[in-house]
């Protein structure tokens, strides 16, 4: 899970990490009090800034200067409901504008192919690090951090004097790093980011942007449950995750059911190649119900599938292994009773693949139980190309 930046630097707070006092708003008068109550506190120099989950807020006109709450109302009008790369700004950070008197750069990240952490630290802040990586690569420090012995103040010290900081900002640097390795580690992190690490006219040195990403697998020892975004979350996906489903929503026309996520991966990918016949049909969703289907997870996957608007087709698509092609056909028979039984009844064509693990038993009991949507296919090529065809031809009938 990415946060926002405020979400982020409430983190930062929390680890004694300094950041600059800022306040969410969701409307431009919000916006204008936030201000105003940072003018009664001597600071009427405000940033108004767009919350959104990506980057290059700052070029797209997203991060701008106020002098004072009517200046901020105005900005926050503006930036409130603009979108930067297709998201949609629903909140503004007004925060106390920072006196500025360099950027820097700092993160932490899991360096998979090194299987250890790595610290990259840079005086060359502010812009994009990427390019600064290209142009000047020896601005750029990359140190690597053991998992074991993490982040002390000696290996701060190593990481921002290898970033090339200057003398003034080094001992607050190496501060701001041991506490942000504290909440890369404790709030299990994969990437925490730092662009700008400041420092002021007046010496400190200050996180004056955020960029958290929260690692989903540790999420059963963390509460992150209050970083959730339900306003952003697809409600397709959200009721999956209810039924605890393995369910991605994608933007093409045919439903996806599998058995393991390597087979449905590849699927996709079947899908998405026969539906260039058939003018551009693509998957509609990754749905993996895992090795033991029973009855009632199949029918929360049709159910789920079938509920998406833009499903034109559904394409099962199983390998028996432990869970053996007999009772994942029985599962599928039942589930569709189960769905016409709560009136929500199968409109859409169902092909099925089915092999591995007693595939003629299965396809024998779907034969018998002649439903009327359910057809059978007998290769995953096949399946994928019929599969295309139908949503092709509801897509065009509807
Ligand atoms: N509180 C602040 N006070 C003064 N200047 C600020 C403040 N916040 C941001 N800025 C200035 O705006 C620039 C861009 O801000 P920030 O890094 O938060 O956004 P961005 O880099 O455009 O966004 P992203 O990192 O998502 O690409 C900073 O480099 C800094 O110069
Ligand atoms: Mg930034």
């Amino acid at each position: 899970m990415d946060l926002f930046e405020h979400q982020a630097k409430e983190l930062f707070a929390d680890y004694g990490v300094p950041v600059p006092a800022g306040k969410v708003a969701r409307t431009a008068e919000e916006a204008r009090e936030a201000a105003a109550g940072f003018a009664a506190t001597g600071h009427p120099r405000v940033v108004v800034k767009a919350q959104v989950k990506t980057g290059g807020r700052g070029k797209a006109g997203g991060v701008r200067v106020a002098d004072g709450p009517d200046q901020a109302q105005v900005i926050a009008g503006q930036i409130l409901g603009m979108e930067i790369k297709g998201h949609l700004v629903r909140s503004v950070l007004v925060e106390e504008a920072s006196e500025i008197a360099q950027e820097y750069y700092l993160s932490f990240l899991v360096d998979r192919a090194g299987r250890q952490f790595l610290s990259i630290c840079s005086v060359q802040g502010g812009m994009e690090i990427e390019e600064v990586a290209r142009t000047r690569p020896d601005a750029v420090a990359r140190v690597p951090v053991s998992p074991l012995t993490g982040v002390d103040r000696a290996l701060a010290q190593q990481i921002v004097t290898a970033g090339g900081l200057p003398e003034q900002a080094r001992d607050g640097a190496a501060e701001l790093a041991e506490r942000l390795w504290a909440v890369f580690t404790d709030e299990d992190a994969t990437l925490v980011e730092v662009n700008p690490m400041i420092l002021t006219t007046d010496g400190r040195v200050v996180a004056l942007d955020g960029k958290v990403t929260l690692d989903d697998n540790a999420a059963f020892r963390q509460e992150h449950g209050r970083f959730a975004d339900p306003e952003a979350a697809d409600p397709l996906e959200a009721r999956a995750r209810a039924r605890h489903l393995n369910y991605v929503k994608l933007d093409g026309q045919v439903g996806i059911i599998g058995n393991g996520a390597g087979l449905v991966m590849s699927t996709l990918d079947v899908v998405a190649y026969a539906g260039e016949e058939f003018g551009g049909i693509r998957p509609a969703n990754f749905l993996d119900i895992g090795g033991g289907a029973s009855a009632e997870v199949m029918a929360s996957g049709l159910e789920i599938v079938l509920s998406d608007p833009s499903v034109r087709a559904v394409l099962v698509n199983v390998f028996g292994g432990i869970t053996s092609c007999d009772a994942v056909a029985s599962g599928i028979v039942s589930a569709i009773g189960m769905l016409a039984g709560r009136g929500e009844p199968a409109r859409h064509p169902i092909v099925v693949r089915l092999d591995g693990n007693n595939a003629a038993q299965g396809r024998r009991i779907l034969d018998e139980a002649n439903i009327a949507v359910v057809e059978q296919a007998a290769t995953m090529d096949e399946a994928a190309r019929r599969a295309a065809e139908l949503a092709s031809l509801a897509a065009r009938g509807a």
